[in-house]
């Protein structure tokens, strides 16, 4: 069976991989990215309007569109930064807080600029920050099968630190590893981050979500057969 990782961000992607990769494996699952698909059809899927109040709302926004677009079971998410001296700002707003750039990394770099001006002077207890990431698995008939939310916790530091990661991961400061989230290797920040926890427990739960998957397609054959 394949499941659809259905985001255009590609390091989004290579992190879900790396996430699922040990309980994917021999399971007789194939993920598929988007960019795959839309290589095979050699024509480009519109970005769907993410016009939800909510992580959640987006990230279910996301899965119908594409699982729709497809035809495929799609795994979708959606994700950002919570900082609580901002009451939650940049929250769903994250990817375009700065409202600037052409490219992801145009568009991360003026981001964090905006987020460490927004915070200048802040002490430190009002820096504390998470980044959250809400998950929504949507069958091709538009049915939501399964849904959960992960959060990665840490404060925001003064200043960029850090190669590793996207987003807002130099500015993530974790207290107890006296590293920012661009610091850590992929397997250090996948173990701890708010894509990992969320993805893991997709992970637990995927066994069961494609039996009862199986059993409807079996289900429809039955009865197209009648
Ligand atoms: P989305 O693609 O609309 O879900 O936007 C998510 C935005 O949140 C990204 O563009 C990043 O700015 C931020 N974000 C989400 N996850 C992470 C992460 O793991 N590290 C750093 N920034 C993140």
């Amino acid at each position: 069976m394949r499941l659809l990782i259905a985001t255009q961000n590609q390091n989004k992607v290579r992190e879900i991989r790396e996430i699922l990769e040990g309980s994917t494996k021999n399971s007789g699952l194939e993920l598929v990215g988007l960019d795959e698909i839309v290589e095979a059809r050699g024509a480009p899927i519109e970005e769907p309007v993410e016009d939800g109040l909510s992580f959640e709302e987006n990230a279910r926004i996301k899965a119908r569109y594409y699982a729709k677009a497809t035809g495929l079971v799609a795994i979708a998410e959606d994700s950002g930064l919570e900082v609580d001296a901002l009451d939650g700002a940049p929250g769903i707003h994250s990817a375009r807080y700065a409202g600037v750039g052409e490219s992801r990394e145009e568009r991360d770099r003026a981001n964090n600029q905006k987020l460490l001006r927004e915070l200048e002077g802040a002490a430190e207890a009002e820096r504390a920050a998470r980044f959250v990431c809400a998950l929504s698995v949507v069958s091709s008939t538009g049915e939501v099968l399964y849904e959960t939310r992960g959060e990665f916790e840490g404060r925001i530091g003064t200043e960029p630190r850090g190669d590793g990661g996207f987003g807002y991961d130099p500015l993530l400061f974790i207290p107890e590893l006296g590293k920012t989230s661009a610091e850590l290797t992929s397997e250090e920040k996948n173990a701890r981050s708010h894509r990992g926890a969320a993805f893991r427990a997709l992970a637990k739960v995927l066994p069961s979500l494609l039996a009862t998957l199986s059993q409807a397609a079996g289900d429809t054959k039955l009865e197209g057969e009648r």
